[in-house]
């Protein structure tokens, strides 16, 4: 029995690319909706991101905009790394299909209310629509199977020394939600770092004649274009694994460690703080992943993008 997921994101290349993951597998995950927050680019970029890359799939589903900034924030997004568009590389069509008239939020809480299976929350952007849903509506939690969430890092950041972009982008959102009770797993830099795909395996892509594999090796191609400058041998992809955490939990290793969120640092606001040692006499609240099987993994994503007709 396939899985009931919701999958809340701001495409964004490997967004993208999680969503394409997810569709590829009815017979594991059914996709209850996917909500839309902003974070690698504004939100009216993020859902046409979405929109344009499941219309090009030949996927629909229920598409629903959430938050346009964080909760007490100031947005902060990532051209250098998305492009202007959110989505650079590629030339996308217009969608064919529109957004839900639905805000996000009520979608993430209406879908969680009704569903008949506990549902598991897949967030691979700012955690600002989760965090808004948990206060919003606590009962909900009630119904959440797990969280699997791309972002924090138990070893170093990204978007500063300290802190990953997703957790940094709106941290009271995240110590909503990892102070939430509710089962985390939180699929961070530490592995998606070791999660990379390489030039050979775009070039596949690029040459696969799919059309879905062309178009997601030319997403690759140019999220490539900014980590060669962070010095990457390959592209990491992040929100992939997330999303092929859910598919197949053993792909990551994990363990169960107390973590809170820094949200007033100095230098550390967004930090994912990790107690390895127990030191601070926290009960442990998330499955933190630390271990990948980088080969399985992107075969999975090869085999996935090249389903498609
Ligand atoms: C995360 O930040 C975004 O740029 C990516 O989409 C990913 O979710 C990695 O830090
Ligand atoms: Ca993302």
């Amino acid at each position: 029995m396939p899985k009931p997921i919701i999958i809340d994101c701001d495409p964004g290349h490997d967004d993208a690319i999680a969503l394409l993951l997810a569709f590829a597998k009815p017979e594991l995950v059914k996709v209850l909706a996917v909500t839309i927050v902003a974070g690698n680019q504004t939100l009216e970029k993020t859902v046409l991101n979405a929109l344009k890359v499941l219309s090009f799939a030949g996927v629909e589903c229920e598409v629903a905009a959430g938050y346009d900034r964080p909760l007490l924030r100031t947005l902060e997004i990532a051209p250098e790394v998305h492009g202007e568009s959110g989505l650079d590389g590629p030339i996308l069509p217009e969608p064919n299909f529109k957004a839900s008239i639905k805000h996000g939020v009520q979608t993430i809480i209406d879908h969680v209310r009704t569903s008949k299976e506990k549902v598991t929350l897949v967030p691979t952007g700012p955690l600002t629509n989760i965090g808004a849903a948990l206060l919003g509506a606590p009962d909900i939690k009630e119904n959440i199977e797990r969280i699997v969430l791309m972002g924090g890092a138990a070893r170093e950041g990204n978007w500063t020394p300290a802190a990953e972009f997703n957790i940094l982008v709106d941290p009271e959102a995240a110590s909503v939600v990892f102070q939430s009770g509710i089962p985390i797993t939180m699929v961070g830099l530490d592995v998606t770092h070791e999660a990379q795909i390489m030039a050979s395996d775009v070039e596949f892509l690029l040459n696969s004649g799919k059309k879905v594999g062309v178009m997601v090796g030319e997403l690759l191609e140019f999220f490539g274009e900014f980590h060669k400058t962070m010095g990457f041998a390959g592209m990491p992809l992040h929100d992939p694994l997330a999303m092929a955490t859910v598919l197949e939990p053993t792909i990551v290793e994990t363990k169960h460690l107390p973590v809170r969120i820094e949200t007033q640092g100095q230098y550390t606001t967004g930090r994912t703080v990790v107690d390895f040692y127990g030191v601070t006499g926290e009960k442990p609240n998330v499955d933190v992943a630390l271990a990948v099987d980088r080969d399985r993994f992107v075969q999975m994503i090869l085999d996935a993008m090249l389903s498609y007709n």
